[in-house]
């Protein structure tokens, strides 16, 4: 969801103007996926570099982020939304966490659309967690497996399945607002075949409109996996 600091900028305003503005659009975009039937939809969020931003905008997300949980959760039951995080989001303030936690677990039984939120989310250390829980589950779980058969054991559906992600489809498309030509360290397992489709639009500006010129743009795409 790039752009909102731009956005907030051109206008003369202080940067978290913008993301109070994203939070609208994630709102809209949100409502109009599950009146589409979209199954998953993911947002990245919070990345585990984002960090590094000032204390005073870091601090704006995670209220922001707590406001819209409350707000929003009864929306979530009423369109049978399941809400999901994805990312390492015990390393986040408690007041979010439990927020957070309690909209996960009353949301669980939804089986219209699963909304993931990626938050103090980082690709390579997914990859790093998901290799960190394979090794202690091998471990712990006194198979006495021999070494290489433990190894042999390890293929992409194992380590599909210890991603943050395990249990959901890889992404059909990935959508990058603001114009940027960069991955930053999104989903790097998971979308090995994704399409990509890059907006100067700003995220603030995109619009139901805007994700419905993304997904005319994914229909025309030919996907051939590797294939021919
Ligand atoms: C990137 O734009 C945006 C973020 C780092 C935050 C995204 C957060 C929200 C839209 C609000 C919180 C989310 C929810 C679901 C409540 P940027 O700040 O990097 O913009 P710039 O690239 O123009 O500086």
């Amino acid at each position: 969801m790039d752009g909102n600091g731009r956005w907030a900028v051109n206008r003369g305003l202080p940067r978290i103007e913008g993301h109070r503005r994203g939070v609208n659009v994630v709102k809209d975009i949100v409502t109009e996926c599950r009146r589409i039937g979209v199954k998953y939809l993911t947002l990245y969020a919070f990345s585990s570099e984002n960090w590094s931003r000032p204390e005073k905008e870091v601090s704006f997300l995670m209220r922001l982020l707590k406001l819209f949980l409350l707000k929003e959760k009864r929306t979530m039951m009423k369109n049978n939304i399941r809400f999901n995080v994805i990312g390492r989001y015990k390393e986040l303030p408690a007041f979010v966490q439990k927020e957070l936690t309690k909209a996960m677990k009353e949301t669980s039984g939804n089986k219209g659309m699963v909304l993931s939120l990626a938050l103090n989310y980082g690709g390579r250390i997914e990859i790093v967690d998901a290799v960190r829980r394979i090794v202690s589950d091998v471990l712990s779980s006194g198979s006495g497996m021999a070494p290489e058969n433990a190894a042999q054991a390890v293929n992409e559906d194992l380590l599909s399945d210890y991603m943050y992600t395990g249990g959901m489809p890889d992404p059909d498309l990935l959508i990058r607002t603001s114009g940027e030509l960069r991955v930053s360290n999104f989903l790097l397992w998971q979308i090995a075949y994704s399409e990509f489709y890059v907006t100067q639009t700003l995220w603030p500006d995109f619009t139901a409109a805007s994700l419905h010129e993304a997904l005319e743009a994914y229909r025309k795409r030919d996907r051939r996996f590797g294939g021919i």
